[in-house]
């Protein structure tokens, strides 16, 4: 069921949220995925439910509970993803693009199990990309700026850029208002309840860092929504 509004400073905004990690599928039991586990999404849906907003999840393979009167439905690939978000997207004031989707999947699924076979090579995996839902959300928006959209960039910097430099362009690449930079590696951020973050916005407001609890990383984010929105 819907969660019954709550006054607050996001009271009758229409949020949502994607959460979770994509899977493409290989073979019917086999799938590419990712370490995404989702706690940051429903972090963000709990802080925006808190702040009075109707919040609509779409989730993608999470590890953690989802929270009792949020309306949530689940996807499993990156295309179902598009699909479901693009169209909830259209009637949403706020949209949160948490998830973390799969860049490339499969160019072949096939329908029977792939077997190991002594006559014949083993298998080589050709990917295909996937569409950019963050750069699509951006062009279907109206012309009266809504909704209001917040891309995520995990970032782990490498010997071509670090991490602010790249997120600073992704931000100018994705067209969003608001960019959230996440720093990651293997144990840090993905399944921990702890996150370092820096808000990056296009209306130019200073970075915003900030380092604690993924709850508290929440709220901060949705702070600066808040603040986005009331100009
Ligand atoms: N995203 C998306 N669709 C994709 C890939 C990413 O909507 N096919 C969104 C993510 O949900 C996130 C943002 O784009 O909000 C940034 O994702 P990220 O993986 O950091 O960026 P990419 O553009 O995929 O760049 P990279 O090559 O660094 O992975
Ligand atoms: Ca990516």
């Amino acid at each position: 069921g819907q969660i019954a509004s709550e006054p607050g400073p996001l009271a009758g905004k229409r949020v949502l949220i994607t959460a979770g990690g994509t899977r493409e599928p290989l073979d019917p039991v086999r799938f590419l995925g990712n370490r995404s586990s989702g706690k940051q999404g429903i972090a963000l849906a709990r802080a925006a439910a808190a702040a009075g907003a109707e919040v609509e999840l779409i989730a993608a393979h999470i590890e953690v509970a989802i929270p009792d009167g949020i309306k949530s439905s689940s996807v499993e690939t990156a295309l179902d993803l598009r699909e479901a978000t693009l169209e909830a997207a259209a009637r949403s004031d706020v949209v949160i693009m948490a998830a973390a989707v799969a860049d490339f999947r499969p160019a072949e699924v096939t329908d029977s199990k792939i077997k190991k076979r002594d006559d014949a090579a083993d298998p080589v995996i050709t990917l295909v990309r996937n569409p950019d839902i963050l750069v699509e959300v951006v062009q279907q928006r109206g012309t009266d700026g809504t909704p209001l959209i917040v891309g995520f960039a995990a970032e782990t910097g490498d010997d071509r850029g670090n991490v602010l430099d790249y997120a600073l362009s992704k931000l100018e690449r994705k067209g969003c208002d608001l960019l959230v930079l996440n720093r990651v590696g293997r144990h840090l951020v993905f399944g921990q309840d702890e996150t370092e973050i820096t808000v990056l916005a296009r209306s130019g407001a200073e970075p915003q860092s900030h380092r604690g609890s993924k709850d508290s990383a929440a709220a901060t984010v949705i702070e600066r929504i808040v603040a986005e929105l009331s100009g």
